[in-house]
C-alpha cells in the first residue's frame, strides 16, 4: 500500500487557507493538499460521499427473499437485502448492541443475520428479531434496535442509496432520463459480468480521469478507434449531428437522442446529478467491440444500431455508457485516502444466453482493457500529484470542462464543511 506523508499541522484553518487560494485559480487543477490530507478525506466522506446518491446494485442480483450483497464505502459496510415480502432494503452492517459487523460474506442468502459477537438476530428487513437474555431488561425494546436504515430508490432496476436521511428525492431528477434510458429496458436486463478494480490513488483522481477524454487518444488506442469523444467538437460535430438526426427513426425510440444536464452546482439537489447525451461512433461501427460489429442481442425496445452511444450520469459517482446491445455502469467509491474501488458492470438483454447470444470475453474486452489502462495512468498521475513539487496546470477549455464543474462543486462542498466563524 502506498503511504502518503501528510502535514501533521493539518487543521480547519489550513483547509480554509487552501480553499481561499483555489479561488484565484478557477481554471486549473486543484492543489495536491486536497489529495493528501486526511482531514479533507474525512470531510469528503461526511459532507459529500455519504450525502450523495450512489449506485448500489441491480435488483436482479438479489432476486429471491433473503438474497443480499454487501457494499463497501470507505471503512463502511452496507447490506442490500431482499426481505421475505420481496422488498429491498439498505442498512448499515453494524450491530445495534456493541457494533460488530453482523454479516461478513460479501453476498449470499440469509433468512436472518446473526451477529457473531453476542448473537443478536436480525430479520432480512433489518428489524431485530431477538436478543439473547434481554428478558431481564424490562425497558429493552426490540423495535428500537433494528439495523440502521439507509435511503434507497429503485429506478429501472437500478438501486441507488443515500446515507443522508435528509437527502433530496432522487426519483424526480431520474425521471429526466426516462426516454433515453428507458429504451434499454434495464429493469429487464441482466448482469453479464461485474468487476471491481482497486485503484491505488485518491478517488478524485480516478473520477477526474473518467470525466475527461483528453487522455483518450494517447492512453486508449482501442477505444479511440471507435469513439468520437477523443476529438474536439469542431471535428466530429457533423458526424454526431448526422447520427442524432436519424437516431429516433433508426432505433424506433422517440427521444433517444435527448440531452439533459443538471450536475454538481446545478443539480436539482445535493448529490443528485443527472446528465445524458448521445455521441457518435466512427463510421461503420455499431457497438463497442474490437471490429465495431454487434456483440449481443439488442437491448430493450431498440430496433436497430444507429451508430450512437448513450452517455449517462446518475449522482456524482455513477455513470453509464449504453451501446444498443449492451450497457456498462461505472461507479467510483473511495476506500481510503489513497485507494478507490472502480466498479464496472456489464448488462445485456435478460434473454441473452452466454456462449450462444454473446461471448463474455468479447463483451467485456473494450472496457476491461480501457480500465486497466486507466488504472495505469491514474496511479502514475497520483505519484506526481502527491509530490510537494506539483503545481497544477490549466484545464483544456473543452476536453476538461467537466473537471472544472466537478471541482467547483467539490470546493464549495468543503467550504460548507467548515465551522461558521464566530
Ligand atoms: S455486538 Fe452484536 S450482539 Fe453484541
Ligand atoms: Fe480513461
Amino acid at each position: 500500500m502506498k503511504v502518503i506523508a501528510t502535514d501533521v499541522n493539518d487543521s480547519d484553518k489550513k483547509l480554509a487557507r487552501k480553499l481561499a487560494q483555489e479561488e484565484a485559480h478557477h481554471l486549473r487543477g486543484i492543489d495536491s493538499y486536497f489529495y493528501r490530507s486526511h482531514l479533507v478525506y474525512e470531510k469528503e466522506l461526511t459532507h459529500l460521499v455519504f450525502r450523495s446518491w450512489l449506485y448500489a446494485i441491480h435488483a436482479s442480483e438479489i432476486p429471491e427473499p433473503g438474497d443480499y450483497q454487501l457494499l463497501f464505502i470507505g471503512e463502511d459496510s452496507i447490506i442490500i437485502s431482499r426481505d421475505e415480502k420481496g422488498n429491498i432494503h439498505a442498512m448499515h452492517n453494524i450491530c445495534r448492541h456493541r457494533g460488530s459487523r453482523v454479516c461478513e460474506a460479501p453476498a449470499g442468502n440469509r433468512k436472518v443475520f446473526v451477529c457473531p459477537y453476542h448473537g443478536w438476530v436480525y430479520n432480512s428487513d433489518g428489524s431485530l428479531k431477538s436478543a439473547r437474555e434481554t428478558h431481564v431488561m424490562p425497558d429493552f425494546n426490540l423495535q428500537a434496535h433494528g439495523l440502521k436504515k439507509i435511503r434507497l430508490v429503485e429506478f429501472m432496476g437500478l438501486i441507488f442509496i443515500n446515507c443522508d436521511p435528509q437527502a433530496v428525492d432522487f426519483l424526480k431528477p431520474l425521471e429526466n432520463l426516462r426516454k433515453p434510458l428507458g429504451a434499454y429496458q434495464l429493469e429487464n436486463a441482466k448482469v453479464a459480468h461485474k468487476h471491481t478494480y482497486r485503484i491505488n490513488a485518491n478517488w478524485k483522481l480516478a473520477l477526474e480521469n473518467y470525466l475527461e477524454c483528453y487522455h483518450c487518444a494517447t492512453s486508449h488506442r482501442a477505444y479511440s478507434r471507435l469513439h468520437t469523444l477523443r476529438d474536439l467538437d469542431e471535428k466530429v460535430s457533423p458526424l454526431i449531428s448526422a447520427m442524432l438526426a436519424q437516431t429516433d427513426r433508426i432505433t424506433g425510440i422517440d427521444g433517444m437522442g435527448t440531452a439533459y444536464d443538471k450536475t454538481y452546482l446545478n443539480a436539482e439537489g445535493f448529490g443528485a446529478c443527472i446528465n445524458t447525451s448521445r455521441y457518435g461512433l466512427f463510421k461503420d461501427h455499431q457497438t463497442g467491440s474490437a471490429d465495431g460489429k454487434p456483440l449481443a442481442p439488442l437491448m430493450g425496445d431498440i430496433r436497430a444500431y444507429d451508430g450512437g452511444v448513450g452517455d449517462f450520469q446518475m449522482g456524482p459517482l455513477s455513470f453509464m455508457l449504453n451501446y444498443p446491445d449492451h450497457c456498462v455502469m461505472y461507479r467510483f467509491l473511495p476506500r481510503s485516502l489513497t485507494s478507490t474501488d472502480m466498479q464496472l458492470v456489464w448488462y445485456v438483454n435478460a434473454n441473452a444466453v452466454e456462449g450462444t447470444d454473446y461471448d463474455k470475453e468479447k463483451l467485456i474486452w473494450l472496457w476491461h482493457n480501457t480500465s486497466l489502462e486507466d488504472d495505469y495512468i491514474i496511479t502514475r498521475n497520483s505519484e506526481g500529484v502527491n509530490s510537494r513539487f506539483f503545481e497544477p496546470g490549466p484545464y483544456h477549455p473543452e476536453f476538461e470542462a467537466s473537471l472544472h464543474q466537478f471541482n467547483r462543486w467539490y470546493l464549495h462542498t468543503l467550504e460548507n464543511s467548515l465551522p461558521t466563524p464566530g
